[in-house]
């Protein structure tokens, strides 16, 4: 095994969506398609009860949700494809945007009942900004949706990319039968026999052949679709995929198992294998590092705290860039310049650990870390260097803390300035209090959930939060005299952020958009500058 072999292999990829689009299920039928598992239905099970086989956060078994992703990693066709999941709760975490700081491509599952909706929308803005490859998966196609043509033009128009179907639905909703390669117009026709417990039986036969099976009016409007899109659509194109310009789209049914395979073979041949990092030196020079670099290297993307509240244990996980990790391997920690040895790594699949010997650059590393570690720290063998890329979003909830027990208030300060290094909540500080009591803003509700957890088991604190009138929050830039127009203003709060770095809080993102457009020579940023 070489780094340049294992890692060009690897198929490190999310799936982003709405909530309800089918994501558990497709998860589950990429296991059962690669062999990972031989019965879906566990998965699936697990997201109902998961009380049964949970030891995660108490919260998270009261609530029933999932608050936190789990890597799963499964071979295919020599391609190892590593999924990380991302929550699937109405509510979400800056830990949803950061995973994505984690892969390489991304899966946007769409309900084509339903078309484009805000959360997939979001989460697409993230992938853009990373200039991530994403492959579209149109599901539920069982079901009667929109148009396919205007859904796929919905998807151009909304977010602003060239999209290429690969194959094309035949039929939808009861009359749901298979999909057509659109370059060689083989047609593949599914069989349903065991509501998707097992792998569906599928036939291939050309589509010019197929009008008895189709039905002469079917095969008549798929042949008039599939006419249309030579002159309409695009045609495929790898390099603008890779550059996240163009997306594939391919079509299915994760519940029936119609159209997996399609999805799995695009991901297994064409989905971006780990590719070169930026990263500053010590002297803070911009360079970019290779996967098959010699020494390892990676980042702390994601920390985990209670998995096990038995043990109060903290799970750092780290993203493979370069190199080989290798189990009690030593590393520099460019933050402080420590050595850290990396024993007991893990590995999840789905919630079962097992130790790891070793890992490639694409793979994702479990660290228990006794608190050493912080989201962005990067980790290596030889000189220090410092990755880009974990950028911080803007917060859109916004509370103040009520403390029950006011002698507890410095357990508050310190639990909050930890907790908020380690990324479970971000604080900010009004300038007349110095360090005392911040503001605290989250991209999601939950994670002022997870921190009034934290800080009772961890800090013995109990809090309760009130909402402040604040849904907008952004990073200032630009002219002095942008700061000074702001403060004549009585309808905005300026606050610094742990960093010092001047941060704009509005009631709604069009008062924000209100002081982009008047402040004079000021520039609004809702991620973090780094
Ligand atoms: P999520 O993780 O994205 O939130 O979605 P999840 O897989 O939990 O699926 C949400 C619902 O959509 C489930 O129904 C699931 O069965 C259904 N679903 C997923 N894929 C398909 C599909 O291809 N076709 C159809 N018709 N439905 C699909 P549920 O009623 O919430 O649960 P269940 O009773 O089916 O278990």
């Amino acid at each position: 095994m070489t780094t340049s072999t294992e890692s060009t292999r690897r198929r490190t990829h999310a799936i982003i969506s709405h909530p309800d689009a089918g994501k558990t299920t497709l998860t589950e039928k990429l296991l059962l398609y690669s062999g990972a598992i031989h019965m879906a239905g566990s998965v699936r099970a697990r997201k109902t009860s998961r009380h049964a086989v949970s030891d995660w956060m108490e919260m998270e078994k009261t609530r029933g949700i999932s608050i936190t992703s789990s890597v799963l990693q499964f071979e295919y066709q020599g391609a190892m494809l590593n999924l990380l999941d991302t929550p699937g709760h109405a509510d979400f975490s800056e830990d949803t945007y950061r995973t994505l700081a984690a892969v390489d491509s991304a899966v946007m599952l769409i309900d084509h009942t339903k078309g484009v909706e805000s959360r997939t929308l979001k989460l697409f803005d993230v992938c853009r900004m990373r200039g991530l490859p994403v492959v579209s998966f149109m599901n539920k196609l069982d079901r009667n949706g929109l148009d396919p043509l205007s859904l796929i033009d919905e998807i151009a128009k909304t977010l602003r990319l060239k999209v290429s179907p690969l194959n094309w639905p035949v039929g939808m909703g009861p009359s749901f039968c298979g999909v057509v390669d659109v370059r060689t117009r083989a047609l593949t026709l599914f069989a349903d026999g065991d509501h998707g417990q097992f792998i569906a039986k599928s036939m291939q036969i050309p589509f010019s052949e197929a009008r008895q099976e189709l039905g002469e009016r079917l095969h008549d409007q798929v042949s008039e679709q599939l006419d249309l899109l030579e002159i309409a659509g695009e045609p495929w194109d790898k390099q603008a995929f890779l550059e996240g310009e163009l997306t594939p789209i391919l079509w299915g049914s994760a519940s029936r198992n119609f159209g997996i395979e399609p999805l799995l073979n695009y991901l297994a041949q064409h989905a971006a294998p780990p590719m070169a990092r930026g990263y500053r030196n010590l002297s803070g020079e911009s360079k970019t590092l290779a996967p098959d670099d010699q020494d390892f290297s990676g980042f702390v993307f994601k920390i985990q705290a209670n998995m096990n509240p038995r043990h109060r244990d903290r799970v750092a996980f780290i993203r493979v860039v370069s190199g080989q990790f290798r189990r009690g391997m030593e590393v520099t920690l460019a933050r402080t310049g420590e050595t850290l040895r990396m024993t007991k790594p893990h590995t999840f699949m789905a919630q079962e650990r097992s130790i790891v010997e070793d890992a490639w650059p694409g793979d994702i590393v479990g660290l228990y870390d006794p608190g050493n570690l912080r989201i962005g720290d990067t980790l290596r063998e030889g000189p220090a260097i410092k990755f880009e890329g974990i950028p911080r979003f803007a917060p859109e909830k916004l509370m103040r803390t009520v403390l029950k027990d006011p002698l507890k208030r410095k357990q508050l300060y310190s639990g909050i300035d930890q907790l908020a290094h380690e990324g479970v909540i971000q604080a900010f500080y009004r300038p007349a209090m110095g360090r005392q009591d911040p503001w605290l803003g989250a991209v999601g509700a939950l994670q002022f959930e997870v921190l009034k957890q934290r800080l009772l088991n961890e800090y013995g604190v109990s809090l309760d939060l009130e909402p402040l009138p604040y849904s907008c929050a952004r990073w200032i830039g630009g002219s002095p005299k942008a700061l000074e127009w702001l403060k004549q203003r009585r309808d905005y709060v300026e606050v610094v952020d742990r960093n010092d770095q001047p941060v704009l809080l509005s009631e709604t993102p069009w008062s924000a958009q209100y002081v982009a457009d008047n402040a004079p020579g000021i520039e609004l940023y809702d991620v973090e500058p780094i």
